[in-house]
């Protein structure tokens, strides 16, 4: 079975470390021979989560859209900033909007349920934003997704990638070897329960 995994990072800032992560945990995913699908959020801006919004207007459109696109994938890898030791807004904010689809032309769809989920996160700092990804895993937890336990967090990222975008550190490249071929395995686990 070939899973299906979309990859995006939680950071849409120019130059983001999260980004050249993603883009590492894409390729790898890729080598690994999963069919991976990679965005940005800045391609589905969203407004603040707003419940009177939602009550006037609906779901945003892009919030629909990425949720019929997480619906559709086997699992996610997100690469995510440690804003304040925890989740950063646009990540929130997505998860959030997405969390209030429930259905599509009248059919039920609840994007976050059942999707298996591998967790990565990279800062210049030395605690490489792992403070930040215990909440990232709770947030996903209670919409229903399934986090894997191994994790991918780079410290000191501006100079953690190597000009062809890989983990120069042995380490960091095997703890995200190690995420992805978790998120590769449990994808194929729970396609065959
Ligand atoms: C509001 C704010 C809070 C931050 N808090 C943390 C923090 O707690 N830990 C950390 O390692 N970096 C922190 N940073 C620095 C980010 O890790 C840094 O901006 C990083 O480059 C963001 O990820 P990106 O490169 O993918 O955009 C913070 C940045 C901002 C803007």
């Amino acid at each position: 079975m070939t899973p299906k995994i979309l990859v995006f990072p939680g950071s849409n800032r120019e130059g983001s470390f999260n980004a050249s992560l993603a883009a590492a945990a894409a390729h790898a995913l890729t080598v690994k021979g999963a069919d991976v699908t990679r965005i940005s959020l800045a391609d589905y801006p969203l407004p603040i989560m707003d419940e009177d919004l939602q009550k006037r207007d609906g779901v945003p459109e892009n919030a629909l859209k990425l949720a019929r696109l997480i619906a559709l994938q086997d699992g996610l890898f997100l690469a995510c900033p440690e804003y304040n030791s925890s989740i950063p807004p646009l990540l929130k904010n997505t998860i959030d909007w997405v969390s209030r689809v429930s259905t599509d032309a009248g059919r039920p769809l609840r994007a976050w349920r059942g999707r298996v989920v591998a967790l990565g996160s990279a800062s210049d700092g030395q605690f490489a934003g792992i403070r930040g990804l215990y909440h990232v895993r709770s947030v996903l937890m209670n919409v229903g997704a399934q986090i894997v336990t191994e994790q991918c967090s780079v410290s000191r990222a501006s100079t953690a990638f190597t000009e062809d975008g890989q983990l120069g550190d042995e380490r960091n490249a095997r703890m995200l070897d190690a995420a992805c071929q978790s998120l590769i395995d449990h994808c194929r686990a729970v396609a065959n329960r």
